[in-house]
């Protein structure tokens, strides 16, 4: 068995803030490469940032920054997303990377030197948003085919890759090798789009006059590469710098003169995963940039679906583009990832609706998981100290829970599932194990057993035990942080270690950890969200923001973020407890504005002595409700000894709907 495995994204635009389609596309890759890493192979894992372009220059421009500047200060919001969403990357590839660009130099100056790139004249329509060129047919309505701009004639000398003469090699490679393109449907398109049309050669200069942000040609310095001839090597020139042991593998250039170029021990890539948009560029362009360069292909390239939100289109000016940030603070990161590949099979196009969310949540999170792990661990704390033996003689039946749950396992682990990533079906069957354990507890009845038959509650205590831990085995790919709070919650030590070793030698089910074995109950793993309630509109992305930019390594925020967090001193005008509650005040306060706050401070003040106070009052917030009581804002109190809320209030007199900056 191949005992490495290397995944990779797109590497997006570093001008756009990421939303839920990038964030899509990059945990799918994180789920792969946690499985693999369990499963024993050593992982390599890239994503990052394409840099270069006209869009980053005129966006750059528009700022009054170098394009460089501008870059290093938006690849933040990519970095940290992916740390919010505990994306497991091995490396991050910025495009302007010396070595990349290095990589990108001498692949071109090996095809110029073997005659694979020609310079012409070219006549073509420019779309200058998509950095593409299109010939008049391609029009449509005179404009951009793609995204339906208007298109500019341009006559200029250009560098071609020959491209037109890989056409029918192509066709016969993607013929050969049924799983290079999935799923099957893209890779039907592909075919007949092949098979049916003449595939021209590819413009891969651009005039250094009209653009200046690239790669310059190694063989002419008037022209620089083609953005996304620059950006498909990153793939490969990651495999030189980045990769585990790169340093091992002999450096980029010198490259031999028409020969095989090895990217080192981790070339091919296995998957590259890509959204439907850029399938034709990796599918044709870097398959036959490869070819013409002698270097194997990547063994798969998985072109998913699209997320629209409440049927339309996400765009910038319909303010509906979904925002990952938001939706993590909101409901969590693991609820998160766990929806985006639950709800929809892995190469459809897919709906967001936060209705769809919240049922998901509520019914596989909330009810089927979260309370098999909570019954489970009241029962086991209630009926037998928390500790979990195998009881003497205790067989795992292959009829019931055992072998329900070791079968589910199996499929779940099955090398086509994971191969094709039919990441919709992997979860079904990890399901049909939690489903098993819940049903197992309707039948033993286990309050009645604990009665009378000691042996048999620690049967069935340890069955549930099992099935619990391998549901978070199985899960943890998904979902890796609540897998590890169920593992610390079933009185195990190290998931990522121990589940490796499970994985490998199979599930048993008297696996045995080596050490005595005590549950806990621990936090709730998900609330269930009460519908209308506790809920604002999705949290979409403000229309042309920058995000933060803060260094993936820390905890900072950039002062534009804390720029936009809105801090006044407000005056309280009156406040009441809120029925049934003995911790939450609601409070009538002056912040420039009349505004109701609710706070969870009514273990430590009273409604009276806090009536004329001057306290600290976060007022952008969206709204939320509190026991049903609305709240427009937030009181700021620090955390005092044991856990007493303390309420910041100014040191001197100040006035109501002061800014605080
Ligand atoms: O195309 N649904 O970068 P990009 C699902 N730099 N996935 C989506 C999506 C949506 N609505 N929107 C975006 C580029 N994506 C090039 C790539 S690679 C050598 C160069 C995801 O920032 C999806 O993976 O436009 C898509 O392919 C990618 O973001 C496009 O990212």
């Amino acid at each position: 068995m191949n005992r490495r495995f290397y995944v990779t994204t797109p590497i997006y635009y570093v001008n756009d803030i990421p939303h839920i389609g990038h964030a899509y596309t990059t945990v799918a890759a994180d789920i792969l490469a946690r499985h693999n890493r369990l499963a024993g192979k050593e992982v390599f894992f890239l994503t990052g940032t394409d840099e270069h372009g006209q869009k980053v220059e005129k966006a750059a421009v528009e700022k009054g920054r170098s394009p460089k500047e501008h870059s290093d200060l938006m690849v933040g919001n990519f970095r940290n997303l992916w740390v919010k969403l505990n994306i497991s990357n091995d490396a991050f590839i910025r495009t302007t990377d010396n070595e990349h660009i290095k990589t990108v130099q001498g692949l071109m100056q090996m095809l110029w030197d073997t005659g694979e790139i020609e310079k012409r004249s070219y006549s073509g329509w420019y779309c200058t948003p998509d950095e593409r060129f299109w010939t008049e047919k391609d029009l449509v309505d005179g404009n951009c085919p793609d995204c339906g701009r208007p298109v500019e004639q341009i006559n200029e000398e250009n560098y071609f890759f020959l491209m037109s003469k890989y056409q029918e090699r192509l066709i016969k490679y993607i013929e050969d090798n049924p799983s290079y393109i999935l799923p099957d449907t893209r890779r039907n398109e592909v075919l007949g789009f092949l098979r049916h049309n003449v595939l021209g050669d590819l413009c891969i200069s651009r005039p250094k006059q009209r653009l200046s942000w690239g790669i310059p040609l190694p063989f002419d310095e008037d022209y620089v590469t083609y953005v996304w001839f620059d950006a498909l090597v990153n793939y490969f020139s990651a495999t030189k710098y980045l990769a585990p042991d790169a340093n091992s593998t002999p450096p980029i250039p010198p490259l031999t003169k028409g020969g095989s170029e090895g990217g080192g021990d981790w070339w091919p890539a296995d998957h590259h995963l890509v959204g439907k948009d850029i399938l034709t560029t990796h599918a044709v362009y870097w398959s036959t940039m490869l070819m013409a360069l002698k270097i194997d292909l990547p063994k798969n390239i998985f072109a998913h679906g699209w997320w629209t939100v409440e049927g339309k289109k996400m765009s910038k000016s319909l303010g509906n583009v979904v925002d990952p940030n938001a939706m993590v603070d909101k409901y969590g990161v693991d609820a998160f990832r766990y929806f985006l590949f639950r709800e929809v099979p892995f190469g459809l196009d897919g709906d967001f609706s936060e209705e769809a969310f919240i049922n998901r949540i509520n019914t596989d999170l909330a009810n089927d998981l979260g309370n098999l792990l909570s019954r489970f661990l009241t029962m086991a704390g209630k009926y037998l100290d928390g500790m979990i033996e195998k009881p003497a003689s205790h067989t795992a039946s292959a009829k019931g829970l055992p072998g329900q749950c070791i079968a589910a396992v199996k499929s779940a682990n099955d090398i086509k599932n994971w191969s094709e990533l039919h990441f919709n079906i992997i979860l079904d069957h990890i399901w049909d194990m939690v489903r098993a354990a819940n049903n197992y507890i309707a039948q033993r009845e286990p309050w009645k057993l604990a009665k009378n038959d000691p042996k048999g509650i620690r049967g069935v205590i340890f069955d549930l035990w099992n099935a619990l831990r391998l549901t978070a085995v199985s899960l943890y790919p998904f979902i890796p942080d609540t897998t590890e709070k169920i593992w610390k919650q079933l009185g195990l030590r190290s998931l990522t270690e121990e589940a490796k070793e499970i994985q490998i030698n199979g599930c048993e089910w008297d696996w045995d950890p080596g050490y005595e074995i005590k549950v806990s109950k621990g936090e709730q793993l998900f609330p269930r969200i009460e519908k209308g309630k506790d809920t604002a509109p999705i949290p979409t992305l403000a229309k042309g923001g920058e995000g933060g930019f803060s260094d993936k390594s820390s905890n900072l925020i950039s002062i534009q973020d804390f720029a936009r967090v809105e801090i006044k001193i407000g005056k309280v005008l009156s406040a009441e407890r809120v029925k049934k509650s003995d911790k939450l005040i609601k409070l009538q306060v002056d912040t420039g504005e009349q505004r109701q706050i609710v706070a969870g401070i009514g273990k430590a003040y009273s409604p009276e002595e806090l009536v004329g106070k001057k306290i600290v009052v976060v007022t952008n917030l969206q709204p939320a409700k509190l026991m049903g009581v609305e709240s427009n804002g937030m009181l700021l109190a620090a955390t005092g000894s044991n856990g007493v809320p303390v309420i910041l209030m100014p040191e001197k007199e100040v006035e109501e709907g002061s800014r605080i900056k």
